[in-house]
């Protein structure tokens, strides 16, 4: 059970000192929607006092309904339904709401391709509100011919192209469940999937461009397909596959299951009215990974799904008509789900979406597509604003950068120096940058400056969206006093909330529901200082006990990568006879940054100096790059096993470069 495996509240200890703060720029505060942190602190304590009525008059204005609601919420902890009664429409909501007026010819999707190779341009590909719906009508013909009905699981299995947003919104149009399944996951994984969904059908292509080479992703579904488990199929509930032509590579076409896409959409009408459905009906299924080996299947509903992603785009990324917004997550995850596509599409915005990766053919790939499209607001995740930093300023510095006009930050706590990096270096300190805290689970935006209104500061989200009620607890529940360490919950139900955790029930009332009695338990370890901001320490497992004291691995880290040689660091805890735990830092140096003995003892010094004695890492290790999923998140639990000097066991199927972990166990045998 969860409650197990979690951290004791009052051990957990914030050490993070930073005084820093950054008020809003007035010339972006008078432009933009919530203009003062009064006008924010205003909302927000109108929609914590009645928040039945604050979420009854968003989604009146903000949605489309074909049938209104009956009642705004019926809460039985852990159950919520919202807009009880309601029908609406995702796909109607991000496409056909915008085509009666000036929207229908404005660019909805611009996807940047990955160019074949160095030199040559990425493709490109421009999708008006209207050709967006006339392909995701299209579409979904083809999904009804093909014996969709509403509540089917369909899984997704693309690379980031147009056709993978269109396949989503396509699902939503028909009342499908999707699931995408992250292009970088094996085929084992794509089998565990749809056998834990019992999906009908799968989308995929005959490959994906990834640093100029082929990813066969039709190949990984043939092979998922052919996985037996006691021989027996464990995907036998897959009827058909529809295969993307996009590399054009050699693939298999199994008679009678596999059918090409640009033949099916061919031969289907472009006209398909969005279903009307429930405000509850399951709209998708993400799987994302827990502290036990199985991925969960994150279920989230049609109406208070769509609310959250689209007011949460609209006031964090303070959107405009004029914008052209780049999130650079991909749509395998839930951020690619909330701000690629609903959030944006939602709210009549031009999404852009880049097929590879950020150094390829080049480290300046990012800052050539800001500057060719005139990117105006960047959300991306800190582990790549290290990675820029490690590649040198030298990058960024060839280009313009005057577009840009706000930035932001999702995925992990972002280390105060990488945040003054991007502020400075990409921002040019004039652009605001909101560090937003979510999670899968809760579907959209939770805690997140407002950009006009929030003075920031570096390495803490700080205060929570409208409607949304954070605390931090001790064990039994209770709210601790500023400044002291705690378990993150959240007081009140929220309508993007996950409802369930597909086929699951024991499971979601454990891990979610059992830690703290009727509160959302988040799993992460957090502080509020003086000013009420909320701090991230890091999920509790990954808070470490050295000689008693809780300390977060993100703070270590963000301690090492203070210093002036550091790019990246990784700190993971070792058994320890007397202290209980003792810190190993694995660390990446800046490109002129030469590893020696001395560095090793002055980096500890360093840690000690910034957080004090008791964090300083036992061990400083020097690697080339540190073991990463394609999402980008250092892989904690396997450098904990080289650190123990075991032998890396468990799933590697989602690292990145497995190469790396090689050199590391090279590394701790020599
Ligand atoms: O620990 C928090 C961290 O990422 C976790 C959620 O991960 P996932 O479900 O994969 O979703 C990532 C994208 C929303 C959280 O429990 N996290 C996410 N954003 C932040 C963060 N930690 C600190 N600051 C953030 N801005």
């Amino acid at each position: 059970m969860s409650t197990k495996k979690t951290a004791k509240a009052k051990n957990i200890e914030s050490v993070l000192k930073e005084d820093r703060k950054f008020a809003p720029d007035p010339a972006f505060s008078k432009q933009a929607h919530i203009k003062s942190l009064a006008q924010y602190r205003k909302l927000y304590n109108a929609s914590i006092k009645d928040p039945k009525k604050f979420w009854a008059e968003q989604a009146e204005k903000e949605l489309l309904w074909f049938k209104p609601w009956k009642k705004v919420l019926e809460w039985k902890a852990p159950d919520a339904k919202w807009f009880v009664g309601g029908q609406t429409n995702v796909s109607a909501n991000c496409l056909d709401i915008h085509l009666d007026g000036d929207r229908a010819n404005k660019a909805a999707i611009i996807w940047e391709g990955e160019p074949a190779a160095p030199g040559l341009p990425g493709e490109e590909r421009t999708l008006t509100f209207r050709q967006l719906h006339r392909e995701v009508c299209r579409f979904a013909n083809v999904l009804k011919k093909h014996g969709i009905k509403r509540g089917d699981r369909v899984m997704i299995y693309l690379p980031m192209v147009p056709e993978a947003a269109i396949s989503m919104l396509a699902c939503t149009r028909i009342g499908a469940v999707h699931s995408v399944v992250f292009g970088g996951f094996s085929a084992q994984s794509v089998a565990d999937r749809i056998q834990d969904c019992g999906a009908k059908m799968v989308i995929t292509s005959d490959g994906g461009f990834r640093r100029g080479s082929v990813v066969p992703l039709k190949q990984n579904v043939d092979d998922a397909l052919k996985i037996k488990v006691k021989g027996k199929s464990i995907t036998k509930t897959i009827d058909k596959v529809i295969v993307l032509q996009r590399t054009k590579n050699d693939v298999k076409m199994k008679r009678g299951r596999d059918l090409w896409w640009h033949h099916e959409i061919d031969q289907v009408s472009d006209q398909c009215p969005p279903a009307k459905l429930d405000s509850e009906h399951p709209l998708f299924i993400l799987y994302t990974s827990g502290s036990t080996g199985k991925p969960k299947g994150i279920l989230h509903s049609t109406a208070g799904y769509l609310l959250g992603s689209k007011l949460t785009s609209k006031y964090v990324f303070d959107l405009k008509e004029s914008d052209v917004y780049w999130c650079t997550a991909d749509v395998g995850w839930i951020t690619g789900h909330s701000y690629v596509v609903y959030g944006p599409l939602a709210n009549g915005a031009t999404t852009l979406m880049y097929e590879g990766a950020p150094n390829w053919p080049g480290p300046d790939r990012f800052w050539n597509i800001v500057d060719k499209y005139n990117v105006t607001i960047m959300y991306t995740a800190p582990t790549a604003i290290r990675a820029f930093m490690k590649w040198g300023d030298e990058w960024p510095k060839k280009y313009r950068l005057d577009s840009l006009r706000l930035l932001g930050t999702v995925g992990e706590p972002i280390n105060p120096e990488a945040w003054m990096w991007y502020h400075k270096v990409i921002g040019k300190g004039r652009c605001p940058i909101v560090d937003t805290w979510w999670q899968t689970e809760t579907g959209g935006m939770m805690i997140t400056p407002i950009p006009g209104a929030t003075p920031t500061k570096p390495g803490t989200a700080t205060l929570p969206f409208f409607g949304i009620t954070p605390e931090v607890v001790d064990d039994k529940g209770k709210a601790v006093p500023k400044n002291t360490g705690g378990k993150l919950v959240i007081r009140k139900p929220w309508p993007s909330m996950l409802r369930g955790i597909w086929g699951d029930k024991k499971r979601f009332i454990e891990t979610y529901w059992s830690e703290v009695k009727g509160s959302y338990f988040t799993g992460d370890g957090c502080r509020q200082d003086s000013d009420g901001y909320f701090w991230i320490v890091g999920r509790i497992d990954d808070v470490l006990n050295v000689s008693g004291h809780r300390i977060g691995t993100a703070e270590v880290e963000s301690a090492l990568v203070s210093h002036k040689d550091v790019a990246e660091a990784a700190v993971v805890g070792r058994p320890d006879e007397i202290k209980g735990q003792g810190l190993v830092a694995f660390v990446t140096l800046k490109g002129s940054s030469k590893a020696s003995k001395e560095l090793q003892q002055t980096l500890r010094n360093h840690v000690g100096k910034e957080i004090g004695a008791v964090a300083k890492p036992d061990l400083v290790r020097f690697t080339e790059a540190l073991p990463k999923t394609r999402s980008g998140k250092i892989m904690r639990r396997l450098l904990k096993q080289i650190a123990e000097g075991k032998e890396v066991k468990g799933d590697t199927t989602t690292l990145e470069d497995v190469s790396v972990l090689t050199k590391l166990s090279k590394e701790s045998a020599a």
